[in-house]
């Protein structure tokens, strides 16, 4: 027998509970807590929907689906964004499919060739006298509007009829994205593929930095000694051992570097130290090709051979040379604030489907949600994002569709080893002799707390009695 599914017949099954160190497995396998997810979550919270480089200029126009629902949004002015029911008004087809560009700022459907402009006013009805024996206005049938935002380039939307304020939305994570210069990041390349697991499955592969001695050994040689040789040396201390977790109200989160950052290097260290910089740094060029480029690499290169300034580091002079290139290139940074350099190598993650990884100059994001009625089905986007110099021609987003996620020729190592264990954790959770994930205190806090905010969201007994 299941011991998951012990006791379906209450209200609220133990198999879909939160505890404070455990998540029941329901929560990930059942195409019921699916269903309630759509309803109560996915068609009523704000979202992150696209980013604007996927509709620079007006006319443009991007598509965002979610469940059943889509939503077509639209650049209509340099400042107006807007957001649209993806359904025309007379027989219900789609308005648009993917990215693209309106023709002379005109919607057109492709059945009946109905017209709208771009603030979604009706403009033409071939033989619009036979509708509504004669008295259909084109009031009756303009676009109806689905509530848009625009934050930091990205646009969030939200289906509710009556949503909760955008800046009450975002407000608790809002100071920690807001000097990350997330405007001016814009398209380096953004992939797309179907995931064989819960859309919760897939996110919290990337809510924690405890999995990267196993999951990604050539990034963490310490760690990886403890995990795969059973080698502990003293006073080596493991990367991830500093990370801060933040659990932040409304289910949004953040980790950063503590007392270790992750972006930067010992002081007063050697040349030897330099070389590691320029190695792990090229790792993740090689690896993952976001967060770290190779005009970054090229530029940590160029301090080889030259004399380190007193009381200096490389990893200060490495901050100097960039921002000194990219001050010569009118290229925008972010300010080398403490406040930012601390989020470098971290991630902002905001509920309930965006996480942003910044570095300098450069950021990741990831948008991950359901696919699909199954539980066992997510869609998983990756965008690599950069600012480009004052000069240089920036290019409008284009999605790559990933057909095989295992394929080294469409997906990176880095992505590649934490997707490998994504199909493993959906086929365990489901296993019978299975009933909750443990959650380490501190590592995995902002997993708790996205399913804190989930279940309010749900109304699960729980949430409501605090
Ligand atoms: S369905 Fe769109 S014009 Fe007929
Ligand atoms: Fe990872």
């Amino acid at each position: 027998m299941s011991l998951a599914n012990t006791n379906e017949t209450s209200e609220w099954p133990e198999s879909w509970r939160t505890l404070s160190h455990a998540i029941r497995t329901g929560r990930y396998t059942d195409p019921q807590f699916t269903k309630l997810e759509y309803e109560k979550l996915w068609y009523q919270t704000w979202q992150f929907a696209a980013r604007l480089d996927e509709i620079p200029n007006k006319g443009d126009y991007t598509t965002y689906d979610i469940g059943k629902q889509s939503a077509m949004l639209v650049r209509v002015g340099e400042d107006t964004v807007k957001a649209y029911y993806n359904a025309c008004p007379h027989r219900g087809t789609t308005l648009s499919e993917g990215c693209g560009h309106f023709e002379k700022d005109q919607i057109m459907c492709p059945f009946h060739g109905w017209k709208w402009d771009l603030e979604g006013q009706n403009k033409f009805i071939m033989e619009q006298q036979e509708f509504k024996d004669g008295n259909l206005l084109a009031s009756d049938v303009k676009l109806r509007e689905v509530h848009c935002e625009v934050f930091a380039g990205f646009v969030f939307i939200s289906f509710a009829k009556e949503p909760q304020s955008f800046e009450e939305y975002i407000a608790p994570v809002a100071k920690y994205i807001e000097g990350l210069g997330l405007s001016d990041m814009h398209h380096y390349w953004w992939r797309r593929m179907e995931g064989p697991a819960n859309w919760k499955v897939a996110q919290e592969a990337f809510f924690e930095t405890y999995h990267v001695p196993a999951t990604h050994p050539q990034l963490d040689p310490v760690g990886a000694k403890v995990v795969y040789e059973d080698v502990h040396t003293p006073g080596a201390p493991l990367q991830h051992e500093h990370v801060i977790y933040e659990g932040l109200e409304g289910g949004h989160g953040r980790f950063y570097a503590g007392e270790k950052p992750m972006s930067s290097t010992d002081a007063n260290a050697g040349e030897e130290r330099l070389e590691f910089m320029i190695e792990h740094m090229q790792h993740l060029v090689h690896e993952m090709d976001a967060m770290v480029l190779q005009g970054d690499v090229d530029v940590a290169t160029s301090l080889r051979g030259k004399p380190l300034p007193e009381g200096s580091s490389y990893g200060a002079e490495f901050i100097k040379a960039i921002y000194a290139k990219a001050a010569a290139e009118e290229r925008p940074m972010p300010a080398p604030t403490p406040e930012n350099a601390a989020m470098w190598g971290g991630e902002v993650f905001v509920f309930p489907n965006l996480l942003i990884l910044p570095n300098l100059g450069n950021v990741m994001i990831y948008r991950i949600r359901p696919n699909g009625d199954s539980p066992d089905s997510c869609i998983f986007e990756i965008f690599s994002t950069t600012t480009y110099p004052k000069l240089a021609e920036i290019p409008r987003a284009e999605v790559q569709h990933v057909t095989d996620y295992n394929d080294p020729e469409q997906l990176l190592l880095i992505p590649r080893q934490d997707f490998a264990n994504v199909p493993r954790i959906q086929r365990g959770l489901h296993s019978n002799g299975y009933r909750q994930i443990y959650l380490a205190k501190h590592h995995e806090v902002m997993i708790l707390n996205m399913h804190q905010e989930l279940d309010r969201y749900l109304g699960a007994p729980e949430a409501i009695a605090k």
